[in-house]
């Protein structure tokens, strides 16, 4: 089985592939720029990557140039490709929602593959408009482990990559219960913000819920403290968090930089994206996250002297 954790403090996911969901109930903290850039980060060391977007907006899809181009961003190179998020095809609803249509469609048939795309580096599970329907048709069908279940099925039939990274709605939803009992292992995104804290309590109830649910145990593999802002408020919560989590999980800290939003806003990773700034600070950022990803599974090679 593709390299199963052994000597990390990450926990084994069910599929035996190590499996990231990227979490916090708060709008705006930055899980799919990390979803986006920790999978690009993988990609780039030579690992096969899935990302999942599991969230209704399709904010990873849309990211990736592959969902519905908004009106005001006309210029977007990337916005002559199909929209998948609005086919008839069976999507990823219908999978979590105990194939809700579609009978027999096995997950990997919805995967849009970086072969068919100059701009992909990984392989994408994209979301799609009817995911907005999941609370209600997962509650029907009571499928939490849906997802945990399609990916394991996955493996099973010989489809498997080195990492699968999920990309968590803004919420704690069906959606977001189902990705981390797909995961077991929840990087956490983070602003360095007043309102966090909360947040974050009620984030690692979450988890906690979750290990009752699904009778497991589940880990945190990294706290991404983003858009730190060179100010006294962002420095306390930055030392807060840090006195909290960072003896506990990796800590990895992003200030505010254009250049993420500009890659975001050209449908591009911060590794293809060139920009007028030197973007080597956040590069960095997004190596040392894989990095600390791969030492939780046990899979960090020793450096060559
Ligand atoms: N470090 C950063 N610097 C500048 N912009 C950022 C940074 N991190 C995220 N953003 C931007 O902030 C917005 C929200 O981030 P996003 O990743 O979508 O958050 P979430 O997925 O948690 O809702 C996006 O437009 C993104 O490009
Ligand atoms: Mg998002």
């Amino acid at each position: 089985m593709a390299g199963q954790a052994t000597n990390g403090w990450a926990v084994p996911s069910p599929a035996g592939v190590p499996t990231i969901a990227v979490g916090n109930q708060k709008g705006g903290t930055g899980k799919t720029t990390a979803t986006i850039n920790l999978s690009a980060s993988l990609a780039q060391g030579g690992n096969s990557v899935l990302a999942i977007d599991m969230d209704p907006q399709g904010d990873l899809t849309n990211g990736l140039g592959l969902g519905e181009a908004p009106d005001d961003e006309p210029e977007n190179p990337k916005h002559d490709l199909p929209n998948v998020t609005e086919t008839d095809d069976a999507n990823l609803l219908d999978l979590l929602a105990d194939h809700r249509r579609a009978e027999d469609v096995p997950i990997e048939d919805l995967i849009i593959h970086q072969d068919d795309y100059e701009h992909l580096s990984y392989d994408l599970v994209p979301s799609h408009a009817d995911m907005s329907l999941a609370r209600d048709w997962m509650a029907k069908s009571n499928s939490r482990d849906a997802l945990k279940k399609e990916l394991e099925a996955m493996t099973e039939r010989g489809v498997e990559y080195d990492y699968i990274v999920i990309d968590c709605p803004p919420d704690l939803s069906v959606l977001t219960d189902a990705a981390f009992i797909a995961a077991r292992n929840v990087l956490i995104a983070a602003q360095t913000h007043a309102t966090s804290r909360n947040a974050l309590d009620q984030l690692i109830e979450q988890v906690e819920e979750v290990e009752e649910l699904d009778d497991t145990e589940m880990a945190i593999v990294g706290l991404f403290a983003n858009m730190y802002r060179q100010d006294g408020q962002s420095a306390k919560f930055l030392e807060k968090f840090e006195d909290e989590w960072e003896a506990r999980v990796p800590f990895f800290k992003l200030n505010m930089a254009v250049a993420i939003q500009r890659a975001w806003d050209n449908g591009q990773d911060i590794y293809t994206w060139e920009d007028t700034n030197d973007q080597s600070t956040e590069r960095e950022t997004f190596a040392e996250m894989a990095d600390g990803v791969k030492e939780a599974f046990g899979q960090l090679q020793p450096k060559e002297a």
